[in-house]
């Protein structure tokens, strides 16, 4: 983190909204989104959708983009990107996004987002953008040369945040900085033109990393984890491949045997069980028995979202026509910031 402070500021702040957010749903907007890259797997369903899904249920205002223009920040094809969306708008529906409660949205069909880049762009300086540590590390991972879009796209996602005037964002750590800039830039329009927007806060979700199949972080480019759209059968297979170790007792011990306690970490959170409970039962019955554990456990908890899955895939027509809903819907909205823009801006000519 940059800076510490502020990350356990940012920490304090989260914990208090989230105590918060059952007592008074009707102060919150919440935005966050994911990028159409590929599938959504088992860490993304633990980490952040069904905490999305809960707070829709509070009653809050819920926001869900999908940031298709984020996919050409570190890499230089969109192949695929259509079959992305569309498999990722079914994730969320099966997963109980509910497109009445639920705005879903690209960004790239709404041009008054995207025309706040350029106010926006204006309140931030260069050393403020280069110092932001998550785009080092994306740039560092893509060996690309750093691109104008990948050095800006932090300002695109405050205008994510901003035009709806989202105000808390359920993120994972690794996002804090973007969303310490959208504060920034929030409060310096503020203080420069007119109170237009809140400054939004990030809400960090209490549930556990959930590892990959092989201990490491859960990434389809490593090919250790379990997508939401797989089959039971494909599920079974994944786990089967999942490499262990040779000592024959079930033990969880993430540091030593980072293998079995992912697999135990996978089993314990589609089961609601603990760990070391697990093992303990399994004990002697070695990984054979531990991975057969796992993949019904995972199959289980996935049978009714994957079923729902197969209804939705087999009407594209419905699938699309909520995206094009939630595109309709987040203009609308984006069109009124925009205006709010304009004339705290003074850019009002004639009328
Ligand atoms: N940058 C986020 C990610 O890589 C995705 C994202 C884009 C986002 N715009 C956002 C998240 C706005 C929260 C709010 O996962």
């Amino acid at each position: 983190m940059p800076n510490e402070g502020s990350f356990e500021a940012a920490l304090k702040r989260s914990d208090e909204i989230r105590a918060d957010l059952p007592v008074h749903p009707e102060r919150y907007c919440m935005l966050t989104g994911d990028r159409p890259t590929g599938r959504l797997h088992l860490g993304h369903y633990f980490g952040t959708l069904k905490g999305r899904v809960e707070i829709q249920n509070m009653g809050i205002r819920t926001n869900v983009l999908i940031a298709d223009y984020q996919v050409i920040t570190d890499r230089d094809t969109t192949a695929n990107i259509a079959d992305n969306v569309f498999n990722m708008v079914v994730d969320y529906l099966a997963c109980g996004i509910d497109p009445d409660k639920t705005m879903v949205y690209v960004h790239s069909a709404i041009p008054a987002c995207n025309q706040l880049m350029l106010p926006f762009l204006s309140l931030v300086t260069e050393a403020e953008l280069e110092r932001n540590p998550t785009v080092k590390a994306e740039q560092e991972a893509s060996g690309h040369a750093l691109t104008g879009l990948l050095l800006t796209y932090p300002v695109h996602q405050a205008c994510d945040i901003l035009f709806c005037k989202g105000n808390i964002v359920p993120v994972g750590r690794d996002q804090l900085p973007h969303i310490e800039l959208t504060r920034t830039i929030a409060r310096r329009f503020n203080e420069r033109f007119a109170e237009v927007f809140p400054e939004p806060d990030a809400v960090l979700s209490d549930a556990i990393l959930l590892p990959g199949l092989d201990g490491r972080k859960m990434s389809k480019s490593y090919g250790n984890s379990i997508a939401i759209s797989m089959t039971a059968e494909e599920t079974a297979k994944v786990i089967k491949k999942s490499k262990t170790d040779s000592e024959r007792t079930i033990t969880f011990d993430p540091e030593a045997r980072p293998g079995v306690s992912a697999l135990l970490t996978t089993a314990a959170v589609c089961s609601g069980r603990d760990e070391r409970d697990i093992a303990d039962e399994i004990g002697d019955a070695g990984a054979g028995a531990l991975k057969a554990y796992v993949t019904k456990a995972v199959n289980d908890y996935f049978a009714p979202i994957r079923a729902r899955r197969e209804k939705l895939v087999a009407d594209p027509g419905y699938v699309w026509d909520v995206l094009h809903d939630g595109n309709a819907k987040a203009s609308a909205i984006a069109e009124q910031t925009l205006g709010e823009v304009r004339e705290a801006m003074g850019m009002v000519y004639g009328r």
